[in-house]
């Protein structure tokens, strides 16, 4: 066949194509596109996304979850409630991983989790996710206890730092101004006890849990001592400075500037003590100012302030850095999704309001200056001062076992089932033996 007879050929093809009836077309075109596009469309359920957090975080969460769909239509976002404790959050975490089958593609991580969580790998490494320069807009420390061997496993969503409580209107009455050191902390506790009828100087967290160890570095700073040095794994809870420390906090107890019972008091117990009204002084996190800002809930409304932690003349005051944010199991199947969560719940105008619903530290440093947050919250330029000097637990992988034994060892001091050095010279024992001394 020439090529004059193949382009015949090809032409008489064409024909009869152009033969085939428009209807016929028409109908093929429709039922292709409704099972191609519109069927699978209709059809395609939205990706869920499920993460764990306690079960007072999760409603705080939950107007921003519904945002956050409606933007995003294709993901459910999915929040599970979990107890209020870190610990135990965190315990419920492991033993998903544990058994290899976690259904959370989230991780909502408490700062000191990271590096167990990571170093366990059951985390998604994120430094591809993000530049350096957008991780800049966030506070130091919070990004810092994010990241593992140098990777970033955790953005930052809110920030926490421990600080102090005071009535500014007892301590008016008594003419003292807020104290900076641990002994002026006793001296006008007891004072204002006597003078002014207050039940209790002095509130801080005692229970045997995370929180203890977390209140415990504070005045551990403050007395110049640490715990252990995250690089060379050594370890200073018998040095005298540690020993020190506890012996202040036996002290506050055995003076009656705090309650026998401080020995079983989380957050909440000691932010309603202070709510009521009967303590001068008080430690806690950012969340306590807003709650004991409302006049329906509080009876020192408007009658407190906050200020770094006291500490020894020669040292200065140290916050404990805390706080939560997001990561993605490395068992995810919607890794994509999880971080468009991410980036939701990261973005200022999502962390502006939900700092305005709930009084918590934003992550973004640029919030603590923006008007409307410092309209509500007077506080907060001298809370990022306070932020800005956190010092951070030590981030070693095995720091859940290392907050067990001083957990156990502070509790056994302050409950006066050993001394202050022998708990410690424990603690530090065990704590070696664990770090591999
Ligand atoms: C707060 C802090 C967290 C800390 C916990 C202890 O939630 O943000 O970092 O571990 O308190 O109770």
């Amino acid at each position: 066949m020439n090529i004059n007879q193949q382009l015949g050929k090809l032409k008489r093809g064409i024909f009869r194509i152009k033969k085939i009836p428009r209807f016929l077309i028409l109908l093929i075109a429709t039922i292709a596109t409704i099972q191609f596009l519109i069927l699978p469309a209709l059809t395609q359920q939205p990706v869920k996304v499920q993460v764990l957090m306690s079960a007072l975080e999760a409603s705080q969460w939950q107007p921003f979850v519904e945002d956050f769909e409606e933007e995003n239509p294709d993901i459910n976002l999915e929040i599970r409630e979990g107890p209020r404790a870190t610990d135990a959050v965190e315990d419920l975490y492991s033993s998903a991983f544990l058994l290899g089958d976690s259904p959370f593609d989230l991780v909502y991580l408490d700062i000191v989790w990271v590096s167990k969580f990571a170093a366990a790998g059951w985390l998604m490494p994120l430094s591809d996710r993000i530049t350096e320069d957008e991780l800049s807009k966030f506070l130091q420390g919070d990004v810092n206890g994010g990241r593992y061997n140098g990777e970033l496993y955790r953005m930052p969503f809110r920030s926490d730092g421990g600080m102090l409580y005071y009535r500014t209107d007892l301590l008016e009455q008594g003419g003292y101004e807020p104290p900076e050191t641990f002994n002026e902390l006793m001296q006008i506790s007891q004072a204002l006890q006597q003078q002014t009828g207050v039940e209790w100087g002095y509130i801080w967290q005692g229970k045997q849990y995370e929180g203890l160890s977390a209140m415990f570095i504070e005045i551990l700073e403050g007395f110049g001592g640490f715990w252990v040095n995250p690089d060379t794994l050594a370890v200073g809870l018998d040095q005298p400075e540690a020993i020190e420390a506890v012996n202040f906090l036996l002290n506050t107890i055995e003076e009656g500037i705090s309650p026998p019972g401080v020995t079983t008091y989380t957050e909440e117990e000691t932010r309603l003590l202070f709510q009521n009204g009967k303590t001068v002084f008080l430690r806690n996190w950012p969340y306590v100012y807003d709650l004991a800002s409302q006049p329906e809930e509080s009876d020192i409304a408007g009658e407190f302030a906050i200020k770094p932690m006291v500490h020894q003349p020669s040292h200065s005051s140290g916050a404990c850095q805390g706080g939560w944010g997001l990561g993605i199991s490395k068992l995810t199947k919607h890794p994509d999704e999880a971080w468009k969560v991410i980036e939701f719940f990261n973005r200022p105008d999502v962390q502006k309001r939900f700092s305005l619903a709930t009084g918590y530290a934003p992550a973004l440093k640029s919030l603590y200056t923006d008007s409307e947050l410092v309209a509500k919250y007077s506080y907060f330029p001298q809370l990022l001062e306070v932020l800005e000097k956190a010092v951070l637990r030590p981030p070693i992988a095995q720091y859940a076992q290392t907050s067990d034994i001083l957990q156990r060892y502070l509790s056994a001091a302050i409950t006066k089932t050993m001394t202050p050095e022998q708990a410690m010279n424990r603690a530090a024992q065990e704590t070696r033996r664990l770090l591999g001394d």
